[in-house]
């Protein structure tokens, strides 16, 4: 099996922590970096939760510490979601650093992309700024990029303003800075992730199958993406869904701008669906995701993780 080459930018987050699990665990994928950037909460918070989780796996991947605010906006977080410190509901271990780099995640990312010999695919699950900052300091590493996907956006309504999606809202001209890129970019935004649904027999089954599985249900408990009851919302892992996966997708090309002065729809993604702008396609916007396939996918990825 080729497998599938990729750096992991994060700001975990519980539905990052339950991605993450997916991605390492998932044999079809070899993650060389994992790359942290505030977001949920502040970047030694999101740093410290991705080291915890790794340990708790027990996996060796090494880890690089990105930018700790957006590129021009103010700081805003979403422990209203995700509890104080990103990732409350379990008790980890303490870990101990040896897998954090000293260089910047985005040097990190950059000597990754450029020493490897298959392209990279960059999956990102939070703000963008780390990757935005990569395109512009190191463009050459555009050449060896196989694909950027990421969570984030919406072609409808938002969940941190009106019409913007957090990771958006979060860092807008560093996603504006992704959709300019000429990549090839996936967005695999709210539309998909309102419908990527956890409900509570799937917990209990999670619950039940494994040490991850049991780490997960408890940090369920504390995450305010959803409710147990109405179905909990695992926006990140339909990043990773759509690398592994993307016939779960419905996906359409077409143009995608970011709001960066509106009144009310600053952090907005514009997705132009019916082509009034009359420019090219930028971008991959997923907009459905079929949720019984999706279900049965996330089981048994989680199953998996053994
Ligand atoms: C996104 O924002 C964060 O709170 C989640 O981790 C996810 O990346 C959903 O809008
Ligand atoms: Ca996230």
């Amino acid at each position: 099996m080729t497998k599938k080459h990729i750096i992991i930018d994060t700001d975990p987050g519980i539905d990052d922590a339950v991605a993450l699990a997916i991605a390492l665990y998932s044999e079809e994928v070899d993650v060389k970096l994992i790359t942290t950037v505030a977001g949920n909460v502040g970047l030694e918070y999101v740093t410290d939760n991705t080291l915890k989780l790794l340990k708790f796996f027990d996996k060796e991947i090494p880890v690089a510490k990105g930018f700790d605010s957006p590129l021009l906006r103010e700081l805003i977080d979403a422990s209203n979601v995700h509890g104080k410190t990103g990732m409350e509901g379990y008790d980890f271990e303490e870990p101990d650093n040896h897998l954090l780099l000293e260089e910047h995640a985005v040097n990190a990312m950059y000597k990754t992309i450029m020493t490897s010999p298959e392209p990279i695919t960059i999956v990102g699950i939070g703000p963008l700024t780390n990757i935005a900052v990569l395109l512009k300091l190191y463009p050459e590493t555009k050449s060896n990029i196989k694909e950027i996907i990421f969570m984030g956006g919406s072609a409808s309504r938002g969940n941190s303003g009106v019409m913007s999606e957090f990771n958006i809202n979060f860092d807008p001209e560093a996603a504006k800075i992704i959709f300019d890129s000429k990549l090839l970019v996936t967005m695999v935004g709210m539309d998909v992730g309102l419908k990527a649904l956890v409900f509570p027999e799937d917990s209990k089954k999670i619950k039940d199958m494994n040490k991850v599985g049991h780490m997960i249900y408890s940090l369920f408990s504390k995450y305010r993406g959803g409710s147990m009851k109405t179905g909990l919302k695992m926006y990140d892992s339909t990043a990773i869904a759509y690398l592994l996966k993307p016939d779960l997708f419905e996906a359409v090309e077409t143009f995608v701008d970011v709001e960066l002065n509106g009144k009310y729809t600053t952090g907005a993604t514009i997705v132009d669906l019916k082509g009034y702008l009359k420019k090219e396609s930028n971008a991959t916007v997923c907009l459905d995701i079929n949720q019984n396939e999706f279900k049965d996918w996330f089981l048994e990825k989680i199953n998996d993780c053994k």
